[in-house]
């Protein structure tokens, strides 16, 4: 089996669709390899809540009775699948009821619950997380990309969320790689650095502090104080290779989810992060009483119809659509010196819009089902084309594993 990429669903903010998208998304994921959803909400729109089938064992048993993940997957029934078209498709539902365990998610708990998500046998691993932004959330968040964000046109507010989860895993990484014991403490010189440079992050993270608004105001003030150091480079390569990939649901028309969902996106970004980590947009999911009506009745609407996990009609190839997207999916080596630039904040506004009209072009506006095969095509196309830190991860780190892997790399001299 091919590695395994696990691929998070979050949101910042709660009821935007996270639990919708990541049912329909891991079962159209299915039809191409072994996939598993694993529900990390307790809230009660919960995975278990939209799939009419009897769950024997769930996180419960995994958390309380001492049972092995595996032991805790759900398949479908034949009244669910006749065709057997999702047979490589499970999902762990979450506890029925709040269990200490998992509300308050000590260490220990976690740690152990994500060394058992690695180990699920599954080609994708679909995590489907709780609003909020507490260490619970963010440790199953990868550290190099955002994993798939949702937020709509109706919660402008909540888009800002998603934006302060990006703000959250670049200045997390950014921490660890800036730490005393961290990669760049081993040059001596740029030990030296490292208070000042984190003092310097701290009015960064702080948004009321407005002398130093976002990290490419930081990258220039160190650009300008300290030249092209090691430090300044692994930086703006953090910064730079971030991805961001995101869903736009409850889609009714390209003007008003570019006005009330990318504007307040991009303008977040770049005001309090970064205008240089990379955005892609993997499509949007319409407005849909057929897809309401099909999670009430506990019986996900990609399990129907034709078009479940067939790639949507092509009238754009996608290889077009990436290259406006994304220039190019090779990433080109970035120079500090590009955040002595001034970056025209318009021209990633016009990016997405025209990226917007692609997708209407092709076929991603029709059906509902349409939608989930049109994202299911970009997601694997993302999976292939970028490398795989750039789109979810490969296994889940602890803290200190994740600081490790960065305390033990070496940044281009
Ligand atoms: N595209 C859509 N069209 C119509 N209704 C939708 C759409 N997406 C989601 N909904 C409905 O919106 C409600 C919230 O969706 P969902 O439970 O997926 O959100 P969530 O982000 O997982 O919420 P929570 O944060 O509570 O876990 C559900 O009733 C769902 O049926
Ligand atoms: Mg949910």
């Amino acid at each position: 089996m091919k590695a395994k990429r696990i691929l998070t669903v979050s949101s910042g903010k709660g009821g935007v669709g996270k639990s919708t998208f990541a049912v329909n998304f891991s079962l159209a994921l299915a039809r191409v390899a072994p996939t598993v959803l694993v529900d990390l909400d307790t809230g009660t729109s919960s995975v278990r809540n939209t799939i009419d089938v009897p769950v024997k064992k769930d996180l419960y048993h995994f958390f309380r009775k001492g049972e092995p993940l595996e032991a805790c997957l759900t398949t479908l029934p034949d009244k669910l699948d006749p065709h057997g078209h999702f047979r490589n498709f499970a999902f762990v539902a979450a506890p029925k009821h709040a269990m200490e365990e998992f509300i308050n998610f000590e260490d220990m708990h976690r740690y152990r619950l994500m060394r058992a998500i690695n180990e699920l046998p599954a080609r994708f691993v679909v995590l489907d997380l709780r609003a909020g932004l507490d260490a619970a959330v963010l440790d199953f968040l990868p550290h190099s990309n955002s994993g798939i964000l949702v937020f709509t046109p109706h919660h402008p507010a909540a888009t800002a969320a998603a934006g302060d989860i990006v703000k959250a895993l670049i200045f997390r990484k950014l921490r660890l790689v800036l730490s005393e014991e961290g990669p760049l403490a081993k040059d001596r010189e740029t030990r030296s650095h490292l208070a000042t440079i984190n003092a310097l992050l701290d009015k960064v993270e702080d948004v009321y502090d407005e002398s130093l608004p976002n990290l490419d105001a930081f990258l220039k003030d160190l650009l300008l104080a300290l030249g092209e150091v090691p430090a300044v480079r692994a930086l703006a390569e953090t910064v730079t290779s971030f991805h961001v990939h995101f869903v736009l649901n409850l889609f009714n028309g390209i003007r008003e989810s570019y006005e009330n969902a990318i504007v307040p996106f991009v303008t977040f970004l770049q005001r309090y992060v970064s205008s240089h980590v990379k955005l892609y947009n993997l499509g949007w999911i319409v407005q849909s009483t057929e897809l309401h009506e099909a999670n009430c009745r506990r019986h996900p609407i990609v399990l129907d119809g034709p078009s479940a996990g067939e790639p949507a009609g092509q009238k754009l190839k996608l290889e077009d659509l990436d290259a406006l997207l994304l220039g190019n999916p090779t990433p080109t080596p970035v120079s500090p010196k590009d955040f002595l630039l001034e970056v025209n904040p318009e021209q990633a506004l016009v990016e997405q819009l025209e990226v917007l009209h692609a997708m209407q072009q092709d076929s991603a506006a029709r059906h509902v089902r349409d939608n989930f095969a049109y994202i299911l095509r970009r997601a694997l196309h993302a999976l292939q084309a970028f490398p795989a830190e750039s789109f979810g991860q490969r296994r889940l780190l602890t803290p200190l594993e994740l600081f490790d892997t960065l305390a033990g790399r070496t940044f281009t001299p």
